[in-house]
């Protein structure tokens, strides 16, 4: 099969890293994937978001199977595109139709489908720039601290906002409302607090069978300890020991079940993956959002320990044979430790050489934020710049292992969190 990657992340390296190793792929392309990609396959430059774009290089390409790493080309309809045109039809795609991308296009579209099939998730409210007035007298009276602001629309992982007190969750919505993150925030979700402990479950369907993928936990906050402010992910550990079969058991009938049901019932054309975001609480796992797409970094800690052939399991998708597969977990854990450039989240330089990256031992490097220059040398160019994932017997040694390999690799401002698993 010839193969083209959508995406140029940690999370399409990992994807690069393991569709590689199938015997079934006879050509990989990664658009525009990075300088750790290239190893994989050939780089293409291409716009992700331009669908007809997508369709002319796919069909003048001969690729069988397009595997779409991030959400926007599948907000962007990328699938129903390429389904329509004459010329890419039996082109396998992974990834939901724009249909079943609201899943996670639209906060406020994913709460009504999860209030609509009894799925656990924080109660909410929904307010447009209409009902300002409403949505102020809510925060004011009925509302209690913390407050979850949402966009409804995807905001590059910067549209959850959470307030301690209401005047300023007033002002937080009145920007939203007015545009702080465009036609995203046009709509506005408000949502309970949940206290609890945060994990990744991902599963792969066909929007009626499904398996589920090694689960993981991902670190948010820049900061150690879980401080500063929200990132795309610092750091992701699999399995997170506190998920066990039980806890396991709900999420499955309680959230995984009743979602696969909605899809059908609303006839929502599902093939790829879901990744429910879920919190636990006292024991109960809860939605807190659901993702179309696999998780950055949680690929890079899921990918490792999955032992199945990524491509058999695409097929199997496609023919709608899920049910007949099973899912081979390496047992070791796995641990991702992510270098970020200095400044990220906020404003960052890019184009610092890295260094290093040969004196590396035990770990898989999967680049991020990297570029190739004409003569050969690496450098930055994104916030995130590596992950470094290890596999050990337990999660503790495979980030003490990770954390080596981080202090080896050199650019200027590099940081990274040396607490990666502290609260576990
Ligand atoms: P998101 O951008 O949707 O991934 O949300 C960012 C983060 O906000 C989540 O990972 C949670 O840590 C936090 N968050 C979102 N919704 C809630 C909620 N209802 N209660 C507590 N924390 C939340
Ligand atoms: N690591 C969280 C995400 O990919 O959204």
């Amino acid at each position: 099969m010839r193969i083209l990657i959508l995406g140029g992340g940690g999370r399409e390296h990992a994807l690069a890293w393991k569709i590689s190793q199938s015997p079934l792929c006879k050509a990989l392309f990664i658009a525009p994937g990075n300088a750790g990609t290239e190893a994989h396959g050939t780089n293409v430059a291409l716009d992700i978001e331009d669908n007809e774009a997508i369709a002319r290089w796919v069909a003048g390409n001969a690729i069988d199977m397009v595997v779409v790493g991030p959400e926007a080309p599948l907000v962007n309809g990328v699938w129903d595109f390429l389904r329509q045109n004459e010329a890419t039809k039996d082109c396998i795609v992974v990834g939901p139709s724009q249909a079943g991308a609201q899943l996670e296009g639209s906060k406020a579209f994913a709460k009504a489908f999860m209030q609509q099939y009894s799925i656990p998730t924080a109660a909410y409210r929904e307010f447009t720039s209409e009902q300002l007035d409403q949505a102020v007298d809510y925060l004011r009276s009925e509302a209690k601290a913390p407050y979850v602001l949402k966009a409804d629309g995807l905001a590059a992982g910067k549209g959850v906002v959470i307030c301690e007190e209401s005047g300023q969750a007033v002002e937080e919505m009145k920007a939203m409302l007015s545009g702080k993150f465009g036609a995203a925030s046009s709509k506005v979700v408000v949502e309970e607090f949940l206290s609890g402990i945060e994990f990744s479950v991902f599963v792969l369907t066909d929007g009626k069978n499904y398996k589920i993928l090694p689960v993981a936990k991902d670190y948010k906050r820049i900061g150690e300890g879980d401080t500063g402010p929200n990132t795309g992910g610092m750091g992701a550990v699999s399995p997170p020991p506190f998920v066990d079969a039980t806890l396991m058991d709900k999420v499955e009938k309680r959230i995984i079940q009743p979602t696969m049901q909605g899809l059908q019932e609303r006839q929502m054309p599902y093939h790829g993956f879901i990744f429910f975001g879920l919190i636990e609480v006292g024991g109960e796992p809860f939605v807190i959002e659901y993702n179309c797409r696999l998780g950055d970094p949680e690929t890079e800690v899921v990918l490792p320990r999955l032992r199945n052939d990524l491509v058999e399991l695409f097929v199997a998708m496609h023919e709608g044979s899920l049910d007949a597969v099973r899912i081979e977990e390496d047992p070791r854990a796995a641990a991702t430790v992510i270098l970020a450039s200095g400044g990220y989240p906020g404003s960052y330089e890019k184009g610092k050489i890295i260094t290093g990256l040969e004196r590396v031992e035990g770990s898989i490097v999967f680049h991020a934020g990297t570029k190739r220059m004409a003569d050969g040398t690496i450098v930055t160019s994104g916030g995130r710049v590596m992950a470094i994932t290890s596999l050990a017997p337990d999660f503790r040694q495979a980030i003490a292992i990770s954390n080596a390999n981080a202090e080896r690799i050199q650019f200027e401002g590099k940081y990274f969190r040396k607490d990666i698993g502290f609260d576990l």
